[in-house]
């Protein structure tokens, strides 16, 4: 070739080339790590005893050893975990803790809207109970002999509603020792329709909405999982499990019932089961999907299983609530229950039969279910389908 400015330009081009393909891979990998951990997770350390404990400082627990980052979670998680008996919401109200952030924070402007309006509020964990209009279809207490064995415990939001009646046709439909509920916000969303009356009477049909007055945000899903804790204490102490999912998940309800009904009890006991992330690192892209910024938190994510299923031991609910108070507000509910039961000395089990991030193209064959405990996400037609194949006395692969 008798061009050096073309030999130039190719080499300035492969040399482009190589470098972008770099930096996909780099950012794949991160990526990857980060919503599903990498595909080999195993489950974290066992923990030496399954009983919980809460020590007065937090801060060995949560392993923040060495200097302390000036990012604001972990400012306030140091001064949270070392008060005794610490609240959030302690000095001036539930409003405080948010109108701090926003003035500690140097970049506080720059954050996303959903993560400004989650700080502002975060410390505000108390909400009453939504009531339709007559008071119909209010959720009964699990009473003497009616206490679940397995609680289903479903994050929805007002306007799924296909997504719980599937649940219900499905694999939340009525079971011994089995019960099921649905977790929502207010019907009366932001700039929304009103869907308060198609959910009171949603509620007048079936009594499985617990509803609670506060806006059904992604960032408010960890106020379900406290205000549940709190339900949990109050009407229902003896249950065994809880399985906390969402509502496009799909759950081999019986044989997860045999697997639990299987485990050693000094398992069952402090069980934090589901799929479980040990590698997981915030992500840092601005503009993508669970950005936290770097002046927010600082530091890996606990060991903890994804939110799309998992099941924990009925009887830390109120451990969950105690370890709660002590740990400052996270934006993802997996990650900040992750947290809890981090501080709880717990750590989750990991089981190969969650499988949170399902790919939309392996639903066909039900064969491919036939090891698994749940899936997510799904449709409700894929879950119906599904559902029926699988109780088919002729289905077998
Ligand atoms: C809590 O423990 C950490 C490390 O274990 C220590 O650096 C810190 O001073 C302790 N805090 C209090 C208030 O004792
Ligand atoms: C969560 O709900 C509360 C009460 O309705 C609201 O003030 C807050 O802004 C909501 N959080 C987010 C992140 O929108």
């Amino acid at each position: 070739m008798r061009c050096p400015k073309c030999l130039l330009c190719l080499s300035a081009l492969l040399t482009l080339l190589g470098l972008k393909v770099y930096i996909e891979w780099t950012s794949e990998s991160r990526l990857s790590k980060a919503y599903q951990g990498p595909q080999d997770t195993r489950p974290g350390p066992t923990p030496a005893s399954p009983e919980p404990t809460l020590p007065a400082n937090l801060s060995a627990r949560l392993g923040h050893t060495g200097p302390l980052p000036s990012a604001y979670w972990n400012q306030q998680q140091w001064r949270l975990g070392s008060l005794p008996g610490g609240d959030s919401a302690e000095a001036g109200g539930c409003q405080a803790w948010g109108a701090a952030a926003a003035a500690e924070i140097p970049d506080f402007k720059s954050y996303p809207k959903s993560l400004r309006r989650f700080l502002l509020s975060a410390a505000c964990r108390s909400f009453p109970p939504w009531r339709p209009g007559s008071g119909s279809g209010q959720v009964a207490s699990c009473s003497g002999t009616d206490v679940p064995y397995l609680l289903l415990a479903v994050k929805s939001e007002p306007g799924r509603f296909a997504e719980r009646q599937a649940v219900r046709e499905t694999w939340g439909g009525p079971a011994p020792g089995v019960r099921l509920l649905f977790l929502l916000g207010s019907p009366e969303g932001e700039g929304g329709p009103d869907l308060s009356s198609l959910v009171a009477w949603e509620n007048h049909r079936y009594s499985d909405l617990l509803l609670w007055d506060f806006l059904d945000v992604p960032f408010n899903r960890t106020l379900k999982d406290l205000l549940l804790l709190a339900w949990l204490g109050e009407h229902c102490p003896g249950v065994s499990f809880v399985l906390q999912a969402s509502d496009d998940a799909f759950v081999r309800t019986p044989a997860l019932l045999e697997h639990l009904r299987g485990l050693p009890p000094s398992w069952a006991q402090g069980l934090y089961l589901g799929e479980v992330f040990t590698q997981a690192k915030p992500l840092r892209k601005p503009r993508g999907p669970f950005y936290v910024p770097q002046s927010f938190f600082k530091g890996h994510y606990p060991a903890y299983a994804s939110g799309g299923g998992y099941v924990i031991a009925g009887r830390l609910a109120p451990w969950l609530l105690q370890a709660a108070a002590r740990v400052a507000p996270f934006p993802f509910d997996d990650v900040y229950t992750g947290l809890c039961f981090r501080a709880l000395g717990l750590a989750p089990r990991d089981h190969k039969g969650f499988r949170t991030a399902w790919p939309a193209d392996q639903t066909a064959d039900p064969c491919t279910f036939r090891d698994l405990l749940l899936v997510q996400p799904l449709s409700p037609q894929n879950s119906i389908r599904l559902w029926k194949q699988l109780q088919d006395p002729q289905f077998q692969c």
